[in-house]
């Protein structure tokens, strides 16, 4: 039985005090926090194990490669995919967009294909698409959302053609917290031939995922937003797909030989992994893996439904509050704007009591073009939040306006 305060002293940083406030740490969209199992990880990593992988026969090299595999396995199995050489170990989301962006666009995409994208991306996921597309004379198409921040369906419909080589889509968007339905997507685009990228950046710590049960041909998300270190992330490829992408960056690890006239590359996953890699990252993300299989999704979500609904509730009693994303289907995000007030001034006072929140565009600047604002304030939860803490949070902010009207 998992219980909140016990989960809460795995966060070492949860007893920190901001301003002398105790912190209420609502910004898990942009990061999570990490659990002691994470940070001992990386440590022990460092103090005990530090190494290259892949390249020595010595205890420690080989002690480290062991390691760094095994992570690669439990986030296989963590994700359903088949192959351990499927799982691509990146920089991040970003670095995974690219990486397909690049490589995938490189070779396949041609003059007047089409892209597919949403009007609720994240940046990281329109730039790399709008780069290669100029490049290579291809357009990119949005689907429209309407003002609850869903996807309009049959727009959809419209907008797949048989020039959409690809459809690059969030599972949940960052701003919104609008859960997109990926099933039916993946569906009807694999119907009309077209493959999909699904940016899991924002999904991956808050519910299951089956690669193989969703039958998407790849899926990038983060180490960081799932308790992991930053500077990982991981990419997976049906392992053809990968296969028949050329490689995206050339160096060590990724090559079978080199000489001055010509290189043959390395198979699998280690083509598409040049250089010496965040190795710590990996275990680290590994480990975070095992975590959060430890507490499991049904608490996770038991308890990031139960703090959505408590406050949502309670912001609704805030006069001048307009929440935006109000899809059905949802996450524990809430972004709210307020009659007449500047989300970064809510966002300063709020920090003086010790509430941390994201506030501004979310990197998603065409998404508050769509809404005619500058901003929302967000507040994005984690399991390991309580509504004790959405009750300091409303406090605060009603202390804020006070101050602001
Ligand atoms: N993409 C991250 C966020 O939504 C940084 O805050």
């Amino acid at each position: 039985m998992v219980n909140i305060n016990d989960i809460r002293k795995d966060f070492p940083i949860l007893n920190r005090k901001i301003k002398g406030k105790d912190l209420v740490y609502f910004d898990n969209g942009a990061t999570t926090q990490k659990p002691q199992q994470v940070i001992d990880a990386i440590s022990k990593y460092y103090s005990d194990e530090n190494s290259n992988i892949h390249r020595g026969v010595h205890t420690l090299s080989q002690e480290a490669t062991t390691k760094y595999e095994d992570a690669r396995v439990t986030i296989q199995k963590f994700i359903g995919a088949q192959h351990s050489h499927e799982i691509i170990f990146t920089s991040g989301t970003t670095g995974g967009i690219n990486l397909v962006a690049s490589s995938f666009g490189k070779k396949f995409l041609n003059e007047g294909d089409e892209i597919l994208i949403s009007a609720m991306e994240h940046h990281s996921n329109i730039v790399p698409w709008q780069m290669i597309c100029e490049e290579k004379g291809a357009q990119l198409k949005v689907i429209p959302i309407n003002q609850e921040g869903e996807l309009i369906i049959e727009e959809f419909d419209k907008l797949l053609t048989s020039k959409t080589k690809l459809v690059a889509i969030n599972h949940i968007s960052n701003t919104l917290g609008t859960i997109n339905p990926i099933e039916s997507i993946i569906e009807k685009a694999h119907k009309n031939n077209s493959l999909v990228l699904i940016d899991a950046a924002q999904s991956v710590a808050h519910t299951p995922i089956n690669v193989q049960q969703l039958d998407v041909d790849f899926l990038v998300f983060s180490g960081h937003k799932m308790f992991a270190p930053t500077g990982v992330g991981i990419l997976y490829g049906k392992e053809d797909l990968l296969n028949s992408l050329p490689p995206y960056q050339g160096g060590g690890d990724m090559i079978k030989e080199v000489t001055f006239e010509k290189t043959t590359y390395n198979c699998l996953p280690h083509k598409l992994e040049a250089g010496t890699p965040n190795i710590a990252g990996g275990i680290g993300l590994g480990e975070a893996v095992k975590y959060i299989q430890k507490i499991g999704f049904d608490f996770i979500q038991q308890q990031e439904d139960l703090l959505l609904e408590y406050g949502t509730q309670q912001l609704s009693t805030i006069e001048g509050v307009k929440i935006i994303g109000t899809a059905k289907e949802k996450t524990s995000v809430i972004s709210f704007v307020i009659d007449g007030i500047h989300p970064f001034d809510v966002g300063t006072l709020i920090d003086q009591l010790g509430i941390a929140v994201r506030t501004g565009h979310h990197c998603t600047q065409p998404l508050m073009t769509f809404f005619e604002i500058p901003g929302t304030i967000r507040a994005s939860f984690s399991f390991y939040n309580t509504k004790e803490e959405i009750d300091i949070f409303i406090q605060a902010l009603k202390r804020a306006l006070k101050m602001l009207i």
